[in-house]
């Protein structure tokens, strides 16, 4: 399946290739990302999905290739490209020692809002920290900290939102609540190039997944173009067992967290 390609992208990357010495990681990615949709780069360990992400936010220079972000060249306009995005990162940027609304309203600071507390307090609610967010970041679980990452990400209504691997290592409960709060910024009108290493994450979230492997992406669809890439190749009649994922749920009694978080709009427009 080759990539497609879209009129207007919000995002078009063409032909990247980086090395770190002698370690060739990307050997030609190409993919484009439609405005308001969630991409999903999957790929193993080490496939180079980090190092894709950090050459579209400018953290990284390609060694060959192109790539727009907001209308704007990576290598050529970093500091326009850098004020159309926002980064979460694959290890999460909160600070330990601050509060929750500290952290949130010292990001709000920085970026000259008029009013840091009241954004800070919207999006505690937003995220449904509004009752942890007096407490010191250090006693957040993982799936707090990560849905305060993901607020802090949203201070300044950047048109796009990288996230390196949003979920990894947090509960099943954890990821649901993580999952809502991207499909929701997705509602809202923010594009969202997340990386992953879980299929069902991609199958949940994404409009489009594309498989980055040996320095390529080797598929680039939606979830039927996928799923027709494996028919299957006969019939089988078996009793359906539930996964352990809807066990889990099931037993902790998490299944039906869909409306965690907020509906309040407004932080973006
Ligand atoms: N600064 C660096 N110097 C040398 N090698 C690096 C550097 N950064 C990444 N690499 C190597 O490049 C390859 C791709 O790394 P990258 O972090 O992009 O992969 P990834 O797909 O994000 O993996 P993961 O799923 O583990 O996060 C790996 O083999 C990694 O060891
Ligand atoms: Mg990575």
């Amino acid at each position: 399946m080759t990539a497609q390609t879209i009129a207007d992208p919000v995002m078009r990357v063409q032909g990247l290739e980086k090395s770190y010495g002698k370690l060739r990681v990307l050997l030609g990615v190409d993919f484009d990302v439609a405005p308001g949709s969630i991409f999903a780069l999957l790929g193993s360990n080490g496939a180079g999905k980090t190092t894709t992400v950090r050459i579209l936010s400018t953290l990284l220079k390609a060694d060959a290739g192109t790539a727009r972000v907001n209308g704007f060249d990576v290598a050529a306009q970093p500091a326009r490209v850098r004020q159309s995005i926002s980064l979460t990162g694959q290890f999460a940027a909160v600070d330990e020692i601050l509060t929750g609304r500290e952290n949130l309203a010292l990001v709000a600071g920085l970026r000259h809002l008029k009013d840091p507390g009241a954004t800070a307090d919207d999006l505690l609610r937003r995220f449904s920290l509004s009752e942890a967010g007096s407490r010191r970041v250090s006693t957040y679980s993982g799936g707090m900290r990560r849905r305060l990452d993901i607020a802090m990400s949203l201070i300044g209504n950047a048109p796009v939102i990288f996230l390196d691997e949003p979920t990894a290592g947090l509960d099943p409960e954890a990821r649901i609540e993580v999952w809502d709060a991207v499909k929701k910024l997705a509602h809202d009108g923010t594009t969202v190039l997340l990386t992953t290493q879980y299929l069902d994450e991609a199958e949940q979230l994404a409009d489009r997944i594309a498989i980055l492997h040996q320095g390529r992406i080797i598929v680039n669809g939606n979830l039927a173009e996928l799923k027709q890439l494996f028919p299957p190749a006969k019939v089988e009649y078996v009793e359906k067992q539930p996964t352990l994922e809807e066990i889990f749920l099931a037993v902790i009694g998490g299944g039906d967290r869909s409306n965690a978080i907020g509906t309040t709009t407004g932080v973006h427009e």
